[in-house]
């Protein structure tokens, strides 16, 4: 197999799946990154040939538009040649080939195309339903159709498509993708998205064709947050903006735009809510289908109403990320009948999307429901934590002689458990008539870890479930009750694992601007969720200065770098960061630390709390927001220097150190013990460097003390629970650290997997031991945060850390403890796949060690030797001496201190 550059990419944007083609972006000189395949042992690159091949399909006799060798090490986030611009709706054939001591072979031709970059590039009018009123209360769907002819000879035929609502595109009835709930939710005051689709195929040449654009309410006007909530937070109805443009051989073009030759009527879903759910009539689906064949009359098809333009103040923008799709389809793993007598189909897997029924037949007008629930409590459906979020969907037959089919298109749910009522006939048919389609924004796996225990491995899974359930467009909190809102705390302490875990950049970067936008609006410090529409709900509307959920803005973006590299990630949020800190209250008497009067969550979900007041914490909030305040400043310093701001970096370094030695001054005596005397303030403490090299023996002594005392059972909340592991090994405590997170009592890690979880649940007791499903009000069971402990699993029991951002330097350190002899952890950075495999057999450690060209791995040895490699596959291994054992040094303790120093025996 050749050597040679693939998976071609322009910024942090996706290819469309299955294909090398990138349309519709928004930048004209996207950077370009690649892997290599094949590449000799120790490649390293020298210099690459980009080629650009613009106005015409790669054929070997066209010559390149461009074509240039550049001296350069890094394949990641190349320039895009100055004078290559690509205007609105340009295309460009892209290749590289690079050479070090042996010259590659030429990539293949990847394409990318830019979408609409300028206002005046929207030809078409923004159109709505006339019979839209002000609704407070759900309104059906709206389908909106066009016809047109197509000539002979189709070059391109790309759709232009945004919505104020959620909107499903159809060309000649068929759907142009599997894209669901497009344009996704952002702050669409400010910006709203809008999606490219090469419908070329789809036409009929020389024919009548038609496009049908069904809105439904979606994040626009539908209902949002819990309770009653508050609906039409950005306006009282829907509309959709279409702009079909076709390009002929010829040379000729055509551009069909949503405007009054639009018809449009009412479409067969009757309500499609995002937390209550769809009901679909499918007399009405096919009455409109006949009017689409000819009568337009016929389904109270009348004229769509012009709106006016859309305000220049909102943006419309190209959608960075992948848009949310069907990802996978499950298969019903049981099905049972409850004591009152209910089916329910139990998938086998707490998920996110919705059931698809097939092939079902009955009479006109016979409606079968849905509901659907994360858990069954009492033998019966338990859909108590789903709170005001009705989570039903109906399906209104038709009952026509042919068997009958419904997939929603405007709601999605968290379930395992499905409730079916009223199935017609034999309910013996159901398995086979209903499956499961899970929906998330598209994004690439990026990890994979086993090892040799099985439950651990469960808990991987479940928070690999979790972040898919929860990236829903932007990062949410849970997918199934009255809520699935862009909390910035659940976000702010799992970004790490969430980059691990899946390529995320382009939706977090794209959620980051919305953040930033609601923290303009707030006046400086970033609202506690995004896309803020807590704005209108009373009390919340007032809550805003809150650490962890604030930090999200320092905290997400220096993930993403990490991941990435990307510097420019960090430009593009420095303003946001900078005015966060800057607007923070600060304490009258500590005037380096967050004021005593703020409003603060702190250690939110502490297992302690009592069920109905999960922010009644034994660790002091205002000694965690004070912790995580010290970190954000540290982190802050660092970003000022590397985007070269050397008065900032000056002035956050100098308010780090004095808020550092405030917190001791505060919170720790001088021996080490820290106030609250929790595992959270120990953890905080240890892992965010806020003690001295001499306090450091004594805090790691106690956490272990608690530990210990608890039973190994965990006692964080939100803020404690992605460190207290690592704080123990920093402090030379690693046994204990495999101890607490191989237990099974409740609370602990792996209790729930003793409990039948698959997904991380939003408490440690979600469910209770009894089987009882927690009386609070925060009850989920699927909500990643807590699920940030696989962090763990990745860097210190598989081993693999980043130690330079953008993976440019990495690290494997195995730490083999508990019962784990075998651990496999691979994750696809920029530059491709790294992974780490080890293993202790009799007395043996051998580790295999994948990396890829542009990477430099450190290995370090149980003994203390440590090897550094380049591209290649390498093997180790040495005698294992279980006493000697943990080395010398670990890696990530603070400058100058060795884990001689934090010992305490
Ligand atoms: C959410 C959390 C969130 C918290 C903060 C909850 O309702 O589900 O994940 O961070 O509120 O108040």
């Amino acid at each position: 197999m050749a050597f040679r550059p693939v998976n071609l990419r322009f910024e942090h944007h996706l290819p469309l799946p299955g294909t090398l083609s990138t349309i519709g972006i928004g930048e004209s000189h996207p950077r370009v990154s690649w892997n290599l395949e094949n590449q000799p042992e120790n490649f390293q690159q020298i210099t690459y040939h980009l080629e650009l091949l613009r106005g015409a399909e790669p054929t070997s006799a066209t010559p390149p538009t461009y074509s240039e060798e550049i001296q350069g090490t890094s394949s990641t986030l190349i320039q895009w040649p100055e004078s290559h611009a690509l205007p609105s709706r340009s295309g460009a054939f892209v290749r590289v080939k690079v050479s070090g001591e042996t010259a590659s072979a030429w990539s293949d031709w990847h394409y990318v195309e830019a979408g609409l970059l300028i206002r005046s590039d929207w030809t078409c009018s923004r159109i709505s339903s006339p019979s839209y009123t002000s609704p407070e209360a759900p309104s059906p769907s709206a389908i909106f159709k066009r016809s047109f002819a197509v000539k002979r000879g189709v070059k391109k035929a790309r759709v232009y498509m945004t919505s104020q609502g959620v909107y499903d595109l159809r060309v000649n009835g068929k759907p142009v993708s599997t894209d669901f709930m497009n344009p996704g939710w952002t702050n669409y005051q400010d910006r709203l998205l809008y999606q490219v689709y090469d419908v070329a195929g789809a036409l009929s040449e020389d024919s009548e064709n038609h496009l049908t654009v069904e809105v439904a309410e979606g994040w626009f006007t539908g209902r949002l947050a819990w309770g009653d909530g508050v609906r039409n937070v950005y306006g009282d109805r829907n509309a959709i903006m279409a702009q079909l443009e076709l390009e002929y051989a010829d040379g000729t073009r055509e551009v069909v735009n949503s405007d009054d030759r639009w018809q449009v009527t009412q479409g067969a879903s009757t309500t499609a809510e995002i937390y209550d759910g769809q009901t679909f009539d499918a007399s009405r689906a096919k009455l409109i289908e006949e009017s689409l064949r000819g009568d337009l009359s016929l389904a109270g098809f009348a004229a769509a109403q012009v709106l006016p333009p859309l305000p220049e103040s909102t943006e419309l923008e190209a959608m960075t990320s992948a848009p949310m799709r069907q990802i996978d389809v499950l298969r019903p793993a049981t099905q049972f009948t409850t004591p009152s007598g209910k089916t329910i189909i139990d998938f086998g897997q707490n998920l996110v999307g919705y059931a698809r029924i097939k092939n079902v037949t009955g009479q006109k007008g016979h409606t079968i429901t849905l509901k659907f629930a994360e858990v069954m409590e009492n033998e019966e459906l338990g859909t108590r934590p789903l709170r005001c979020a009705k989570v039903t969907d109906n399906f209104i037959l038709a009952g026509t002689p042919e068997p009958e089919s419904w997939e929603p298109n405007f709601t999605f749910h968290g379930f395992r458990y499905l409730q079916v009522d009223n199935w017609p006939g034999d309910t013996a048919t159901l398995s086979s008539a209903i499956e499961a389609v899970v929906i998330h924004t598209d994004m690439t796996r990026a990890a994979t870890f086993e090892c040799s225990n099985a439950s651990l491995n469960q808990l991987h899974s479940n928070v690999f479930w979790s972040m898919r359930g929860n990236f829903t467009g932007l990062p949410t909190d849970c997918p199934q009750r009255d809520e699935r809102l862009g909390w910035t705390g659940d976000i702010a302490v799992f970004a790490p694992t969430a980059t691990f875990l899946y390529d995320c950049t382009a939706l977090l970067q794209s959620w980051l601007k919305d953040l930033w936008l609601d923290q303009k609006d707030l006046g400086g410090i970033p609202p506690v969720v995004s896309p803020n529409c807590l704005k209108a709900m009373g009390f919340w509307a007032r809550v805003s200065e809150c650490a962890i959920w604030n930090d999200a803005v320092i905290l997400v973006p220096w993930a993403l770098y990490q991941e990435t590299g990307d510097l420019a990630l960090l430009s593009a949020q420095f303003e946001s960061m900078d005015t966060f800190l800057n607007s923070i209250p600060l304490d009258k008497n500590h005037d380096a630390l967050w004021s005593d009067d703020s409003f603060q969550l702190g250690d939110w979900l502490d297992p302690l709390a009592p069920p109905d007041n999960p922010a009644q914490s034994q660790t002091d909030a205002h000694n965690v927001a004070n912790a995580f305040l010290v970190n954000s400043l540290a982190i802050m310093a660092k970003i000022c220097a590397l985007l070269e701001k050397p008065a900032e970096a000056a002035k956050f370094s100098d308010w780090h150190a004095r808020a550092r030695q405030q917190f001791r001054h505060l919170y720790v005596t001088p021996a080490g013990f820290v106030s609250s005397d929790s595992q959270t303030a120990y953890a905080l403490a240890i892992v965010f460097d806020l003690l001295e090299k001499d306090q450091l023996p004594t805090a790691g002594a106690r956490l272990d003390r608690l530990i210990r005392k608890n039973g190994f059972r965990i006692s964080t909340g939100f803020a404690g629970t992605p460190y207290v592991l690592e704080a123990l090994v920093l402090t030379g405590h690693t046994q204990t650290a495999y101890r607490m997170l191989l237990e099974t009592g409740c609370p602990s890690w792996l209790y729930p997997i003793t409990m039948g979880a698959t997904t991380t649940w939003e408490r440690w007791d979600s469910m209770m031991p009894d089987g009882s499903i927690n009386p609070g009000e925060m009850t989920s069971f699927n909500h990643y945060a807590l699920g940030a402990v696989a962090h763990f699993l990745h860097e210190r029991v598989g081993g693999l850390r980043c130690v330079a951002a953008g993976w440019a330097r990495c690290r494997v350190e195995p730490l083999p403890g508990g019962e784990i002899t075998k651990v496999k952890v691979e994750h696809l950075a920029i530059q491709g796949k790294i992974g780490a495999e080890w293993e202790v057999v009799d007395g043996v450690f051998r580790v295999e060690v994948r990396v890829p060209a542009g990477t430099v791995m450190e290995v370090a040895m149980p003994k203390g030797e440590v090897k550094e490699v380049g591209a290649g596959v390498w093997k180790f291994e040495e005698k294992f001496d279980a006493y000697s054992w943990p080395p010398k040094a670990i890696s990530g303790l603070p400058d100058g201190i060795t884990l001689e120093d934090v010992k305490n025996e």
